[in-house]
């Protein structure tokens, strides 16, 4: 019984895994096992010889048992062991890098715009890129044949063959929405229209594509006065420095009358632009008093009603205030440009927190 014994605990001691022990409890304490033989030996014995062997071969049986529950224990906690080796995390290592996108300067600036509109009490209005004649120009006081259609470069969209009606077109400028928002809205308004327009143009400040953003007030005594205060007012919090020049030149368009073209105060100094200083000027805007035809086409009645517009490019006032050279960059989509340029998506433009970085 004791080479049965040194056998077993041996074996149990130098085994190398669960299936291997499963082998040995089966050899040992099975049914058929060596053990198991022995104590059906048992009966053959006289109850002498049986009173000895008895309680011995039940030690031997429980050794055995406790042995192979003792292994199999240590041998699942080796396997615990190496796969908390193997399977080791360093959760305070550095997260890796992802690749992120950045805001457009366009994007930020018309976000810049807005907010500083919506504190002057102007409302978004929208309308359509893809325009027809009568909101781009009718409306607007250019009729068919009149000359400024010309200076408009404009996109024409195809009709299919036999529609004689006026093409739709590409807008020139964000001047028809004017008209939608007068129509949805009616007197008095205030808002601003900031959107895509196209005209076919194309150098270092020029794409056929690019912003505009129109804005428009409506009331009963509105004046080129209130005009004036509201463009500089924005342009000092547009360009953060407090008091900024303006300067309204004669000009005209369809659409307004009178109408003043807008510069602001700028200088060169060493090559660089610098806004609201100097005795230089850059010009920024079209604006004017609202036409009376424009007014009636957005059913209005103008005896009763009157207001300003204006029209001021975003591209521009952009590549003004992140000093950006070419405009034509701007829709190149060029990564190495809109990482240096592009705006963190959580720079978002407000009057209290900082217009920009
Ligand atoms: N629509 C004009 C342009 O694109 C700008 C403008 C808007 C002028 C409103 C006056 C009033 O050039």
């Amino acid at each position: 019984m004791d080479a049965l014994r040194q056998k077993y605990i041996d074996a149990i001691a130098n085994v190398a895994d669960e299936s291997a022990l499963e082998d040995l409890r089966v050899a040992a304490v099975g049914k058929k096992g060596e053990v198991s033989l022995k104590m059906r030996e048992l009966g053959k014995m006289t109850p002498e010889e049986r009173q000895v062997a008895g309680p011995k071969l039940n030690a031997l049986k429980d050794e055995i048992n406790s042995a192979i529950a003792a292994k199999k224990a240590a041998l699942a906690d080796a396997a615990l062991d190496e796969r908390l080796r193997s399977e080791w995390l360093d959760v305070t290592l550095p997260a890796r890098t992802r690749p992120r996108g950045t805001i457009h300067p366009v994007s930020q600036v018309t976000e810049e715009v807005s907010a500083i509109f919506a504190d002057m009490g102007f409302k978004v209005a929208e309308g359509p890129q893809i325009e027809n004649d009568w909101y781009n120009f009718d409306a607007l006081n250019i009729p068919p044949h009149h000359p400024a259609r010309q200076e408009f470069d404009t996109f024409y969209m195809n009709r299919a063959e036999g529609d004689d009606r006026p093409p739709h077109v590409l807008r020139t400028h964000t001047s028809p929405v004017q008209i939608r928002a007068m129509e949805k809205t009616g007197a008095p308004i205030r808002v601003i229209a900031p959107g895509r327009v196209y005209r076919s143009d194309y150098d270092q400040t020029h794409t056929p594509m690019f912003h505009q953003v129109e804005g428009m007030a409506i009331g009963k005594d509105i004046s080129m006065a209130n005009l004036k205060w509201v463009l500089e007012e924005f342009f000092a919090a547009f360009f953060e420095i407090d008091g900024i020049k303006t300067r309204f030149r004669a000009s005209h368009f369809p659409f307004t009358e009178p109408s003043a073209e807008v510069d602001i105060q700028c200088s060169w100094v060493d090559g660089q632009l610098r806004i609201g200083e100097g005795d230089g000027w850059m010009e920024v805007l079209g604006s004017g008093m609202m036409h009376p035809k424009v007014l009636q086409a957005g059913g209005i009645d103008p005896d009763k009603w009157q207001g300003f517009a204006f029209g001021m490019g975003i591209d521009r006032i952009a590549m003004l205030k992140y000093g950006i050279p070419d405009l034509r960059a701007f829709f190149d989509s060029d990564l190495r440009w809109l990482r240096h340029y592009g705006f963190g998506a959580l720079d978002m433009p407000t009057l209290h927190g900082g217009l920009s970085r």
